[in-house]
């Protein structure tokens, strides 16, 4: 087995990536390709899925290329995904019927006023766990048949399919048509517990069951890769199980080892997502998070997980360096933030996409408040890096209420834990040791580790739990009394983005 190696692609939100580790989890190559975004209208988001396909049928061969090896050494390949993306194909042309909309889009915002008038948020949340939000895929794929023309009938006819991104790049892969319990759990579709599309709600959203790809666990052979689908991207693959799939965010969970109830991760990407193992039942949120699948290898009972889920974090970075132009690199944020010795009096709230978790607001627009003479950009960058830790406050707090035991430590990765300053202030607020693993791509591992658990190339968790290291830690260091100031300031903050949007 030794000479063999484990591929994952993970298909992000603003970029695609491959991965290839060897059997001690290591990552032995990389090759990422970063993808348009699309702003037609303020709050609408939207990705050209061909250009990702495009992007990861480059980055594969690249990674494969940086590995020194073909497809044979592959033991299997995983694939993980930013989430509620929606992606509508023709199944016989495999060209994408209008762009993918984006998990930060809000255009569903006034179905989901009238689905919460005409239904009630009750039903949804208690079969779904999830609230009714703009987030999520379901009504995407609603407003995709309300406004492309005749695509409602070509769906009725099964000419056109739906997925998430999961779904699409298996097709594109293998030709099957299939989506993991963990994407399918963020469409508003599924019924938690059967882990199956929900007959009422598909009724309730007028969507046709024949378009929506078959749900199956996180780690099993969905097929192998042949280029069925006329992507270049197979050719290199060919012959390679596909063998695991899993939300971004879950599979970074399982790259963590999360695997006992308890245990936490903290992803910090375009967004941030923090998950809590709860075990094989799901747990309702009293407190604005989400309840969703965690991973389901093959057979076995499904892990559920409640989340947090933030949706500015990194990019609001990116927003501070593209759009204001006050950085021209993202690591640069962390020497200008340096430059002052606090926020001075300023604080950014990011609501960019309203605000996610715990308040679930779509009608909420960012906000900089606190603003003065003083205010510099060194105050700013600083400002920027800390609403990324007040959010997480926010979620861990309703994350201690929901579980009525209160997180002891928190297991962060992702590209902004590489910000020491940024990680030592999560800590100072949190109150809690912040811990980062050697391997800070657990995305891309997670889904490694799920296909070679697949595959028997890693016979069981426990190895993978085995080959967890640690790479640095943060402890608390902040006055408390300094801490409470500035939380009850942030919280004014808050206050100011609610009610922007009519
Ligand atoms: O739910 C959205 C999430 O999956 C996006 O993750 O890392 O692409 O920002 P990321």
């Amino acid at each position: 087995m030794t000479d063999q190696f484990v591929a994952a692609i993970d298909q992000g939100t603003t970029s695609s990536r491959c991965i290839v580790f060897d059997a001690a989890g290591s990552i032995v190559s990389m090759a990422q390709r970063e993808h348009r975004q699309i702003f037609p209208r303020p709050g609408w988001v939207e990705h050209d899925a061909e250009e990702i396909w495009t992007a990861v049928a480059q980055v594969v061969p690249e990674a494969l290329a940086g590995a020194g090896i073909g497809a044979g050494r592959l033991a299997a390949i995983g694939i993980t995904n930013q989430r509620e993306t929606t992606v509508v194909w023709d199944r016989a042309t495999g060209r994408p019927v209008h762009h993918a909309i984006v998990w930060q889009d809000t255009r569903t915002a006034a179905l989901l006023r009238r689905l919460d008038a005409e239904y009630g948020e009750a039903r949804f949340r208690e079969r779904t766990g999830l609230p009714l939000a703009t987030y999520f895929a379901g009504p995407k794929l609603r407003w995709l048949l309300d406004n492309v023309g005749g695509l409602r009938e070509r769906a009725v006819r099964g000419e056109v399919l739906f997925g998430t991104m999961d779904s699409w790049l298996i097709w594109k892969l293998t030709g099957r048509h299939v989506t993991d319990v963990t994407n399918a759990s963020r469409t508003l579709l599924m019924d938690l517990r059967t882990l199956d599309w929900d007959p009422e709600i598909l009724d309730v959203l007028d969507i046709p069951a024949g378009m929506l790809p078959e749900i199956r666990s996180s780690a099993e052979v969905y097929g192998t890769a042949e280029g069925l689908s006329g992507g270049e991207g197979a050719g290199p693959l060919a012959g390679v199980p596909v063998a695991s799939a899993l939300g971004d965010q879950q599979a970074a969970l399982f790259g963590q080892t999360c695997f006992q109830p308890g245990e936490a991760k903290c992803t910090y990407g375009t967004g941030s997502f923090l998950l809590l193992n709860t075990g094989r039942s799901p747990v309702a949120s009293r407190h604005g998070l989400l309840t969703t699948v965690g991973y389901r290898i093959g057979d076995e009972p499904a892990t559920y997980a409640l989340e947090g889920a933030i949706a500015v974090t990194g990019s609001l970075v990116q927003w501070l360096r593209d759009n204001l132009g006050l950085i021209s690199s993202a690591p640069e944020i962390e020497e200008l933030a340096r430059t002052v010795e606090d926020n001075g009096g300023c604080y950014v709230v990011p609501a960019f996409s309203g605000l996610f978790a715990p308040h679930w607001r779509s009608d909420a627009r960012g906000v900089i408040a606190g603003l003065t003479g003083y205010v510099t950009r060194g105050h700013l960058a600083r400002a920027v890096l800390e609403a990324s830790a007040w959010q997480t406050r926010e979620v861990v707090d309703a994350m201690n209420a929901d579980s009525d035991v209160a997180l002891r430590r928190l297991r962060v990765d992702g590209g902004m834990t590489a910000n020491n300053l940024l990680m030592q202030f999560l800590a100072d607020v949190l109150d809690v040791p912040v811990v980062r693993p050697r391997v800070s791509e657990t995305t891309c591992l997670g889904a490694a580790y799920a296909a070679g658990l697949a595959v028997g190339f890693w016979p069981d968790l426990e190895t993978l739990r085995g080959q967890w290291r640690q790479d640095a830690d943060w402890e608390p260091a902040m006055d408390p009394a300094h801490r409470d100031r500035e939380l009850r300031n942030w919280r004014k903050a808050v206050a100011r983005t609610l009610d922007w949007v009519e």
